[in-house]
């Protein structure tokens, strides 16, 4: 695997890649990989000739109060993980390569609606960082096709419109959630649990299972089955950012127009903020 850092190696890469008439694949990430991340890999690699992962904890999708300082960096570990499921090329660039002169960035993709509601409220700004530093690597990179986890379901829906808005020629996929063996989803934000914490965490997925019976049994009174959700996380000792009922298209309530449901909730516990969701198809 070639590691490099700067978007002029990565261009030439994969311009020799294209011109030898391979399909490549791009993965972003923000590091610390898990299981999950390398099944995204996976999947791009059944997607693509070469695949291409990006390690970049982006500022720009942090708040004033959130993790980005302590988010765990953990470059050594990454690329053995990487070597192992066979990355073509690692492109890990510092801040200053993405985001001239410290930081600045005049220009923001805003996904204008989907972006503000669900983690949004909570996390005003977050969608337009995700947003801008996606369409700054489909700008880098120049990928046939880009995979990301349904894990963070509106981030890949957010995705997914900033792509078709800008008309930007890559196809967006995305992947199934990896969980842990108790259901909860993995994610690099899990170490921040506690021994106790982290036993009571799974209750998240468990309140999604929950719902979903519900609705495969036919219930359509969402604001009953939200609200049982939420207490069942609350129980739990999670404080709950939402637990939401919405059509898995845009994200919208649902309506008679709706052919999946997807049910998400956020909550926090201890100083880990916790995001799942499951889908739902209408029966
Ligand atoms: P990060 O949290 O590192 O996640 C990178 C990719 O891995 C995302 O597409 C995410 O949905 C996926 N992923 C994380 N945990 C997963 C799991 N348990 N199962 C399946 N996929 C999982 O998401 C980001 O980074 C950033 O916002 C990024 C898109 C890289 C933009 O900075």
């Amino acid at each position: 695997m070639r590691v490099v850092r700067s978007v002029e190696e990565v261009r030439a890469q994969v311009r020799a890649w294209r011109k030898a008439g391979q399909r490549v694949a791009l993965v972003p990430t923000m590091g610390n990989l898990h299981a999950g991340h390398i099944s995204l890999l996976q999947l791009a690699r059944q997607r693509g000739d070469r695949v291409v992962v990006s390690i970049f904890v982006n500022p720009l999708q942090f708040g004033p109060e959130e993790d980005y300082a302590r988010y765990p960096r953990t470059l050594d570990d990454d690329i053995r993980m990487l070597e192992e499921a066979q990355c073509d090329l690692l492109f890990a660039p510092g801040v200053d390569e993405l985001y001239a002169e410290g930081g600045s960035q005049r220009t923001l993709v805003s996904v204008r609606g989907l972006s503000e509601i669900l983690c949004g409220v909570v996390r005003p700004g977050h969608f337009d960082g995700v947003a801008t530093v996606v369409a700054k690597l489909f700008g880098v990179v120049g990928p046939d096709v880009a995979v990301f986890g349904e894990k963070d379901f509106q981030q890949f829906r957010v995705v997914q419109l900033m792509t078709r808005d800008l008309a930007i020629p890559v196809e967006v996929v995305g992947a199934p959630t990896v969980r842990a063996d108790d259901g909860l989803a993995l994610s690099s934000r899990n170490r921040y649990l506690s021994a106790e914490d982290r036993s009571r965490a799974p209750a998240i997925y468990r309140s999604l299972q929950e719902g979903a019976a519900r609705l495969r049994a036919g219930e359509r009174d969402f604001s009953a089955i939200e609200q049982a959700g939420a207490a069942l996380l609350a129980a739990a000792g999670m404080k709950v950012d939402y637990y939401a009922v919405r059509d898995a298209d845009d994200l919208a309530l649902p309506s008679s127009a709706t052919r999946e449901f997807v049910l998400l909730a956020a909550a926090r516990l201890g100083s880990a903020r916790l995001i799942d969701n499951l889908r739902v198809p209408v029966g």
